[in-house]
C-alpha cells in the first residue's frame, strides 16, 4: 500500500479506473512483445481515441474530455505504469500539438483539426529539435522561406515521436534570418502534414527503451506549406514551442512516475515470493529500505507533479514547477529501476521479468523535453527571474 497524494475525486477515480483497464485489456498483453520485436501496432491510435485518450485536455465542443489537468496525469501514470512507449505517445498527443492548436491556432485550424485528433483519427507530433539543436533548441536552422500563399520549409527534425506515423505535426522553422533577429524570435510554428510536397520521414532511430514507440527524423525538402497552415504570429513559434513544453513536461513527469511505479510494484510481490536464506528475501532489511526509499520517492514525485498541475489550472506561472516536477520524476525513475533491476539480481538483468524494460524506458525521461540539466537552469532561472 502507498500513500497518495490526496483522495480523488468521483471524476478522477472512474478516469483512473478506466485508465486502469484499457491498459490491461489493450496493452499489457502486447507491451513486452512490442518492445522486443522494436514494433509500433497504430491500431493502439484508434483505440485510444475510442475512450477518449487523445482528447483528455481539449473542451467538449471539439470532442474533447475536457478534463483538468491532475485527472489526464493520473490516466497517463496508469498507462505508463503498464507501457511507457504507449504513454509517450499519449503525451505527446495530449499536450503538445492539441494543446499548440487549441492556445495558438485560428478558428480555422481549430474546426479543421482538433475534432479528428481528439477522435484518434490524426495523430499529432511535435517537432523541434534539429541534429545540431537540441538542449539549445533556439540555435534550429529549418529554413521556412515565404513565397507567395506559401511557406518553402527545407530542413531536418530531430526525435520527433510517432514522427513516421502522425498525421498533424507542429514543427518549428525560422522565419526571420536576419541578424538582428536572430534566436529566440523569429521562429514560426507550422501544421505540417505528410501530404505536403518535399515531406520525408527519415532515419528512424534504434533505441535503449521505448522500442515500440517511433522516434524519426523528418525531412523537410523544399516543403511548401500553406500560409493558412502557419499558427499565430510566424515569428513567435518558439515561444508558443515553450509556453507549450510546460505542460509537456508534466505529461513526462506522470510517465515517469508510472514506470516508477511499475518497478515498484513489480519489486513488492518479487520480494514476496523469492525465497534466500530460508527466507521471503522482503524479511531482510536490505530489501525493506530499498522498497520504502523507492516508495517515498514516488509519492514525493506524485505530490510534486499534482501541485504543478493545479497550479497551471488555476492559471499560475507554472514554468519552475513544471521543470522541477519533471526533474524529480525522472530521476525518480531512473532509481527505482535501478533498485528493482538490484531487487531481481540475475533475473532483473535478463527479459523474462518486465523491470529490464522499465529500467530502458526510464532513462529517456531523463533527456527529452528537455534533459534534467535543463529542467536545472531553468528551475534556477526563476529563482532570480524578479531580481
Ligand atoms: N513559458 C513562456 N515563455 C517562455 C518559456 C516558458 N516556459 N520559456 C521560454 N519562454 C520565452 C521567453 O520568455 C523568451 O521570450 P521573449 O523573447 O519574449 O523574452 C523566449 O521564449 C526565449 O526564451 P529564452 O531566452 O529562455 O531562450 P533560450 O534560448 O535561453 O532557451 C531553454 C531556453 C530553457 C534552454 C530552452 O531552449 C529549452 O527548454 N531547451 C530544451 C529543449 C527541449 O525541451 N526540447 C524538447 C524537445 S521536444 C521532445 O522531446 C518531444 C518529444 O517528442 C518527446
Amino acid at each position: 500500500m502507498t500513500w497518495t497524494l490526496h483522495d480523488l475525486t468521483e471524476e478522477q477515480r472512474e478516469i483512473q479506473g478506466l485508465a486502469r483497464d484499457f491498459a490491461q485489456r489493450e496493452v499489457a498483453p502486447y507491451a513486452a512483445e512490442l518492445d522486443h520485436e522494436s514494433r509500433f501496432d497504430p491500431a493502439i491510435v484508434k483505440k485510444l481515441g475510442e475512450v477518449g485518450f487523445l482528447g483528455m485536455l481539449l473542451p467538449e465542443e471539439y470532442e474533447g474530455l475536457g478534463l483538468e489537468t491532475s485527472t489526464y496525469l493520473i490516466a497517463l501514470e496508469e498507462i505508463a505504469a503498464v507501457d511507457a512507449s504507449t504513454a509517450v505517445l499519449m503525451s505527446v498527443h495530449n499536450s503538445l500539438p492539441t494543446q499548440m492548436i487549441l492556445r495558438f491556432g485560428s478558428t480555422e485550424q481549430k474546426d479543421r483539426l482538433l475534432r479528428p485528433m481528439a477522435r484518434g483519427e490524426l495523430l499529432g507530433a511535435f517537432a523541434l529539435s534539429e541534429p545540431e539543436a537540441g538542449s539549445d533548441a533556439a540555435a534550429l536552422t529549418t529554413q521556412a522561406v515565404r513565397d507567395g500563399d506559401d511557406w518553402i520549409l527545407t530542413g531536418t527534425k530531430s526525435w520527433v515521436t510517432s514522427g513516421s506515423h502522425a498525421d498533424v505535426i507542429i514543427a518549428m522553422a525560422r522565419t526571420d534570418t536576419r541578424e538582428e533577429r536572430k534566436g529566440a524570435r523569429g521562429i514560426g510554428a507550422f501544421i505540417v502534414t505528410p501530404d505536403l510536397p518535399g515531406f520525408h520521414v527519415g532515419k528512424k532511430e534504434d533505441k535503449l527503451g521505448l522500442r515500440s514507440s517511433p522516434t524519426v527524423q523528418l525531412n523537410f525538402d523544399g516543403m511548401r506549406v500553406p500560409a493558412a497552415n502557419v499558427l499565430g504570429d510566424p515569428h513567435l513559434g518558439f515561444v508558443y514551442a515553450m509556453k507549450s513544453l510546460d505542460a509537456g513536461r508534466l505529461g513526462i513527469a506522470a510517465q515517469a512516475i508510472g514506470i516508477a511505479r511499475a518497478a515498484l510494484d513489480a519489486s513488492t510481490s518479487y520480494a514476496a515470493e523469492r525465497r534466500q536464506f530460508d527466507a521471503p528475501i522482503r524479511d531482510f532489511q536490505a530489501i525493506q529500505f530499498k522498497l520504502a526509499d523507492m516508495s517515498t520517492r514516488i509519492s514525493a514525485g506524485r505530490a510534486l507533479l499534482h501541485l504543478a498541475a493545479q497550479a497551471k489550472d488555476r492559471g499560475a506561472n507554472v514554468k519552475q514547477a513544471c521543470s522541477m516536477a519533471k526533474l524529480f520524476a525522472s530521476e525518480t525513475a531512473m532509481f527505482c529501476t535501478n533498485q528493482a533491476v538490484q531487487i531481481f539480481g540475475g533475473y532483473g538483468y535478463v527479459k523474462d521479468y518486465p523491470v529490464e524494460r522499465y529500467f530502458r524506458d526510464a532513462k529517456v525521461t531523463e533527456i527529452y523535453e528537455g534533459t534534467s540539466e535543463i529542467q536545472r537552469i531553468v528551475i534556477a532561472r526563476e529563482l532570480y527571474a524578479h531580481d
